[in-house]
């Protein structure tokens, strides 16, 4: 048993660096937005993680009991070598998928990516833990980074899957959908396999809730995007004076979260040397959710220069794991 390493392509300059480009683009635009990958500091990942358990929020059980259920079936069509995964977070639902592929032998390696490196080095502890004979090699770096170092596996026939759970891929617009996609086709070779977990359309009524529950957690999680801006940029956002508010669009297909400005309001990004006014009223995007239906998903992969092999939805088809050969 080796101890897990970590490799860190992005350092916490790099991160500042990265938050100060998308602040200032986004805090200057019209209407404002700021990208929803700087929710996830510590108490970002941490509320996320409380989201999850939120009976309103249906996406991360119900991949959990899909994962369950089909396990067996995944390892059998696709029986990894390596396993890379992409915004990896707690890793909590991968214990089943490393489960499926050392029960069916030929897992050798784990390769979790993150921008959170607390979240990484936790989950890269338990897995050590609990799989003694995978070698678990995280990697702090956003998407593009990992795909750009991505190891290859030890044995010269062993085959790599990449997974991207928990339909993170909803964050994405079409179009850096497809970049993203392809750039996942162009590091595999073909025959290797990429697992994509996908939130499916489903009646607004279930969908706005698990965005904005009662408790209110996704909306203390909606405002921690303000925190991050105050700690890392010496912003002074007042997060209480911001409203949460989350929107079904049905022409994209989309939840929209946002954030309102309860009043107006003048705020310093001392950073940045940027002065930013809101009006009450005025609502700043930080993040989509885009919802899938198979078809669509399938054709973007194909697009993409991928086979399909497989693919499942729980018995209500709120959300879909899709298996995907690189051709
Ligand atoms: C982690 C991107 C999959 O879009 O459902 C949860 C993030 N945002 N509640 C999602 C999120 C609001 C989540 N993803």
């Amino acid at each position: 048993m080796t101890a897990p390493t970590l490799e860190i392509h992005l350092s916490e300059d790099m991160m500042t660096e990265a938050l100060r480009h998308d602040a200032r683009v986004g805090l200057t635009a019209d209407p404002k937005w700021l990208p929803p990958k700087w929710f996830y500091d510590a108490r970002g990942s941490e509320l996320f993680g409380q989201i999850t358990t939120l009976p309103e929020y249906y996406p991360t059980r119900t991949e959990r009991a899909l994962l369950t259920a089909v396990a067996g079936e995944i390892a059998e069509a696709a029986a990894p070598e390596m396993l890379v995964e992409l915004g990896s977070g707690s890793a909590e639902k991968t214990v089943l998928l490393l489960d499926a592929f050392v029960a069916h032998g030929g897992l050798d390696s784990y390769v979790p990516q993150d921008v959170s490196p607390s979240a990484l080095e936790e989950a890269a502890a338990q897995i050590n833990d609990r799989f003694p004979n995978v070698t678990v090699h995280g990697v702090v770096s956003d998407f593009t980074g990992t795909l750009h170092h991505l190891p290859r596996p030890k044995g010269r026939d062993g085959k790599r899957m990449i997974a991207f759970l928990g339909g993170t891929i909803g964050n994405m617009v079409p179009d850096e959908r497809a970049e993203f996609l392809t750039g996942v086709r162009e590091v595999l070779d073909p025959g290797e396999h990429l697992l994509l977990g996908a939130g499916l359309v489903v009646d607004p009524a279930v969908l706005v809730p698990a965005y904005d529950d009662a408790a209110g957690v996704t909306a203390e999680f909606n405002r921690n995007v303000l925190r991050v801006l105050n700690a890392r940029l010496d912003a002074d956002f007042e997060p209480e004076a911001f409203r949460h508010v989350a929107i079904w669009d049905p022409e994209q297909e989309w939840i929209e979260m946002r954030l309102e400005a309860s009043r107006d309001m003048r705020v310093v990004v001392r950073g940045l040397d940027l002065t930013v006014d809101f009006a009450a009223g005025e609502q700043l995007r930080t993040e989509i959710s885009a919802k899938f239906r198979i078809a669509g998903l399938e054709g973007e992969l194909a697009h993409a220069g991928f086979a399909i092999t497989r693919h499942w939805t729980d018995p209500d088809e709120r959300f879909a794991l899709v298996l995907a050969t690189a051709k």
